[in-house]
């Protein structure tokens, strides 16, 4: 990039005064995840936050493990571990695939963190001065053989609602119903299959229904989400939002800071979503600014069955506390099948995700595929053929082979040098391609800024198809023959689309854009903050050399997806982990 340009992106960045918090759901930490976590809300959020840190906002994304609840106790119980150690080894290894994937969290925590525990414990507080918890009893399942109190992952019954025969003690998986588990009908131990009385202890509520009219307003207010996310929250608040209990009678967990209730915790999905709080103040001295100034945005990107507590619960409790930020944009994707299924740990169906590293296929590649079946509007499907045929395709027959024909070119047929052409010069093809490009970056903003992470990959790699028709159309392999000075400008006009489409593709497919900005040999990075607009710029230097090409990836090739399959679809091993 020339100096002058690096200086223009550099104001740009300071101008840029709006903040943006992007988050993704934190994940429980008793499973190791495969694609469908990645794609439901890792990827998305990691696509969103490095398009907004290259549009110059200041932007911070952050995450970590949800490590409370005893499905993590139990799990770490089962293989002979203290939790300490299950946890630890947990968390490395999410965040091994996080980073292999590119995930870039600026900080990915833990809730098991001292500062998380501080930071719930105040929050509650705050929310408790502020009147909206009340003491009451809860009627809470006993396991009298082994003298513990089961949690709500660990009773099952048939959903009230839906009749689903599977329903865990909170919530629905089919239905997404929130449940109390006394609400289950026929409840049964998942753990002994033994018999459950039900006991009556004291505990804390949200007085949810007090929030009511404010959350109804600000849901309303909302016109940019999607409907999917919209009509559940409303569906929830116009079947009456009732008071919902906030802890639990377990010992490892946030405890309660209020007298009578020291042997109690929180109740996960009370504290996991300060999870965003603590974890940004890990990442950020002037984390309050995120959460509290009014050109701070917050956008929660999560799963499907997250939706009832991150528009509900959720804001419930930052209306409750007060000072807080509520979200701009709740993202709420819905689920990713596989091969016409679910992805099953047991039957072995699925891609998980601890073995990608061990294939010779770089995560771009993954990426690029499941941007393109991000289950934005509707549940959507990885298939083995589609991968093969989708990557092929577009990531290589497309993308990559714009910028390797544009890269050959100019070193075989110009010594790898190339020069910026008279502007009076220019074709109406030319212009064409310049107007073009202007109107697909303008879509890609747009669709971006609304988190259309789909339609805009589609966007860029019609860009990049425009760059390929270019080529063909101006046939500069016959015009170095005939008209060199008119190959020179159709090879500077693809270089240049070159770098554009490193600034664009660079939040999808980081290593590329990277590779491609080596190519291009330019200064700097594609994803210097603030980068962003000047990617509608034809600005290459008067005279610029490029370095050599390289291919961007390797094709996947049919037969290789037997071998492929068949490493990635076992899952860990938990205790095997361990030994
Ligand atoms: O569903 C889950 O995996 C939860 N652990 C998500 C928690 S998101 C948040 F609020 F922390
Ligand atoms: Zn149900």
């Amino acid at each position: 990039m020339t100096r002058r340009l690096e200086r223009k992106v550099k104001t740009l960045s300071e101008k840029q005064s709006e903040k943006r918090l992007v988050t993704a759901a934190l994940p429980y930490i008793n499973n190791i995840p495969h694609l469908g976590h990645i794609v439901g809300s890792h990827l998305p959020a990691d696509i969103f936050a490095r398009y907004c840190r290259s549009k110059g906002y200041d932007t911070v994304f952050v995450g970590g493990t949800d490590e409370h609840g005893s499905t993590s106790e139990i799990a770490a119980a089962k293989i002979g571990v203290n939790i300490k150690e299950f946890s630890d080894k947990l968390h490395n290894e999410h965040k091994k695939i996080y980073d292999w994937f590119n995930i870039s969290y600026d900080n990915f925590s833990r809730t098991s963190h001292k500062i998380h525990h501080k930071t719930v414990q105040d929050f509650f507080k705050k929310i408790y001065d502020n009147g909206f918890i009340k003491q009451g009893k809860m009627k809470v399942f006993y396991s009298p053989s082994e003298d513990i109190f089961l949690p709500d992952r660990y009773v099952t019954g048939k959903c009230p609602k839906c009749n689903y025969e599977d329903a865990s003690g909170d919530q629905c998986e089919r239905c997404t119903s929130v449940l109390d588990p006394t609400q289950l009908k026929n409840p049964r131990s998942t753990l002994s299959g033994g018999e459950i009385e039900i006991k009556e202890t004291d505990h804390l509520f949200l007085k949810l229904d007090k929030l009511s009219s404010k959350l109804k307003k600000w849901i309303l207010s909302k016109k940019d989400w999607r409907k999917q996310v919209t009509n559940l929250a409303l569906g929830w608040i116009n079947e009456g939002l009732k008071e919902r209990c906030i802890t639990r009678d377990l010992k490892y967990g946030v405890k309660v800071p209020l007298e009578g209730f020291e042997n109690k915790v929180f109740y996960v999905w009370f504290e996991a979503p300060i999870g965003y709080v603590s974890s940004t103040k890990e990442a950020r001295k002037d984390w309050e600014s995120f959460w509290k100034d009014k050109n701070s945005k917050i956008y929660n990107f999560l799963g499907k069955d997250n939706i009832p507590f991150h528009t509900i619960f959720w804001p419930g409790m930052i209306i409750a506390e007060g000072e807080f930020n509520l979200p701009e944009k709740v993202i709420g994707l819905q689920y990713l099948n596989y091969e016409g299924g679910k992805f099953s740990k047991s039957k072995e169906r699925g891609v998980f995700c601890e073995k990608l590293p061990e294939l010779d296929i770089d995560s771009d590649i993954w990426r690029g595929y499941l941007t393109q079946i991000i289950p934005e509007t509707n549940d959507s499907e990885f298939k083995w053929k589609d991968f093969q045929e989708r990557v092929n395709s577009d990531l290589i027959g497309n993308y990559g082979n714009f910028i390797n024909r544009t890269i050959s070119f100019i070193n075989n047929k110009f010594s790898g040098e190339i020069r910026k052409p008279l502007e009076e010069d220019f074709t109406s093809r030319d212009k064409k391609l310049i107007t073009t490009t202007r109107k697909k970056i303008k879509n890609i903003t747009e669709y971006l800024e609304k988190s259309e992470l789909r339609k805009a990959f589609g966007e860029i790699l019609s860009l990049s198809a425009e760059g390929n028709k270019y080529l063909n159309d101006n046939e500069p392999w016959n015009l170095i023959k005939t008209d060199p000075e008119k190959a020179n400008r159709v090879m500077y006009f693809c270089a240049n689309l070159g770098r554009s489409l490193a600034i664009l593709s660079a939040p999808y497919l980081p290593n590329s854009a990277k590779k491609i900005w080596k190519q291009l040999n330019l200064e700097g990075s594609p994803e210097i903050p603030g980068i962003w607009d000047s990617a509608v710029e034809f600005c290459f230097p008067e005279k610029h050399r490029i370095n050599k090409a390289e291919i961007l990836f390797n094709q996947i090739k049919k037969e290789d997806l037997a071998e492929i399959k068949r490493k990635v679809s076992k899952p860990a091993n938990l205790p095997e982990l361990f030994r």
